[in-house]
């Protein structure tokens, strides 16, 4: 095979288009990977292992030749998750990790808003996100404009922004709130009403579980807005015993309907714990991988949303991230402060010691939409 150039050809504007690498799968790559291998190899076939190795094997060395991390959602494929992920979790642990990382270069193994809350915490470090397409339909729903019509409609209410938001929405917020904290946030702010941005499943889930009074926005996750109390139903008649497990971006009825609610650390953390023989993680399809990684006792059912945006990611566009340095995420100075503050204050709350939950048998409330 000499004298054949094994790394893709790339020009300038050739860069991130995830034309597979064809590097060799040579004895050093075998012996650096091996023990990934063993990891992945109920979710990765034989056949592909040698190519996907020596990709991963590339980008774990440019990791430390470039001191950078790889923070990975737990949307990622599990090539990507447990082989080269350095720090992995739901929105909220990712957060937190990139406000305390010591890296050089963070790079987003996720989506948009999530490289931007990175930047925000950490804004001088390096933030690449592989993919500057990785959008996110709640993100998309909501502008900092649309916010500040909210605040002049609505004086005094406090707003609380989930964290699927972009950094300009986050600077006009008083708090940020994920799916792991948001009951306790909305709780925290003193008030007896409160706007919870821009996820209005998210919003029927919280009001559920609080006595805080809850307006919101219309805007929906793609993946989990499709899921229905039919379809947890069906799955409990074709599969007597099987635990199902929710995320509260999905409507009420669903919730109410399913075994557990949580993000998706506090999905994958249940599930360890459940002692369930069959699962069902009712969600985007690479958990029940990542998870089945670490629990290969538990028969995951497989139902599942595919999210277009956390797909956009690859080990491709990782290395390809790491060799030219792209995409630089940025945000303006005068956003990141106020974005910061914002997601600052969620951070300062006391951490729960397990990952807070959304109870199904709690009663549904009346959450009206902002009008602006
Ligand atoms: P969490 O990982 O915080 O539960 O969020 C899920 C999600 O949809 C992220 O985009
Ligand atoms: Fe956004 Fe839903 Fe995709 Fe998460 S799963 S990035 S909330 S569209």
């Amino acid at each position: 095979m000499d004298g054949v150039n094994w790394d893709k050809p790339v020009s300038k504007d050739q860069q991130g288009t995830n034309t597979p690498y064809l590097l060799p799968y040579t004895d050093e790559v075998k012996a650096a990977t091996d023990h990934l291998y063993e990891r992945v190899k109920h979710v990765v076939t034989p056949m592909e292992w040698p190519q996907k190795a020596a990709l991963i094997h590339a980008i774990n060395t440019l990791k430390k030749e470039k001191n950078a991390v790889i923070l990975a959602h737990n949307y990622m494929t599990a090539d990507i998750f447990h082989t080269v992920g350095d720090l992995m979790g739901d929105s909220l642990a990712l957060a937190r990790m990139a406000a305390e990382s010591d890296a050089d270069v963070i790079v987003q193994a996720g989506v948009h808003f999530m490289a931007e809350t990175a930047k925000c915490l950490a804004p001088e470090k390096t933030v690449l996100i592989p993919d500057m397409e990785a959008g996110c339909s709640l993100a998309s729903s909501i502008t900092g404009e649309d916010v500040r019509r909210i605040k002049q409609a609505y004086p005094g209410i406090p707003v609380a922004t989930y964290v699927n938001t972009s950094a300009d929405v986050k600077a006009e917020c008083d708090i940020c709130c994920t799916s792991s904290n948001a009951v306790q946030v909305v709780e925290s702010l003193g008030s007896d009403t409160v706007i919870l941005l821009p996820d209005q499943y998210l919003a029927k889930n919280v009001a559920a579980q609080t006595d805080v009074k809850i307006l919101t926005w219309a805007g929906s996750c793609e993946v989990h807005e499709q899921f229905t109390a039919e379809d947890v139903q069906d799955l409990r008649d074709a599969h007597p015993g099987v635990v199902i497990i929710t995320h509260p971006e999905s409507p009420l009825d669903v919730v109410q309907a399913a075994d557990f609610a949580g993000s998706t650390a506090a999905m994958a953390d249940w599930a360890r714990k459940s002692g369930a023989k069959k699962a069902v993680l009712l969600t985007e399809c690479s958990m029940s991988d990542n998870v089945a990684v670490d629990v290969p006792e538990i028969q995951f059912i497989r139902p599942c949303n595919l999210c277009p945006h956390m797909k956009k990611i690859t080990l491709e566009n990782i290395y390809d991230a790491l060799r030219f340095n792209q995409h630089e995420v940025d945000v303006d100075a005068a956003v990141i402060e106020g974005a910061r503050a914002s997601v600052q204050a969620m951070l300062d709350l006391p951490k729960p010691t397990v990952p807070a939950s959304f109870d199904p048998a709690a009663q549904e409330k009346p959450v009206d939409l902002v009008h602006v």
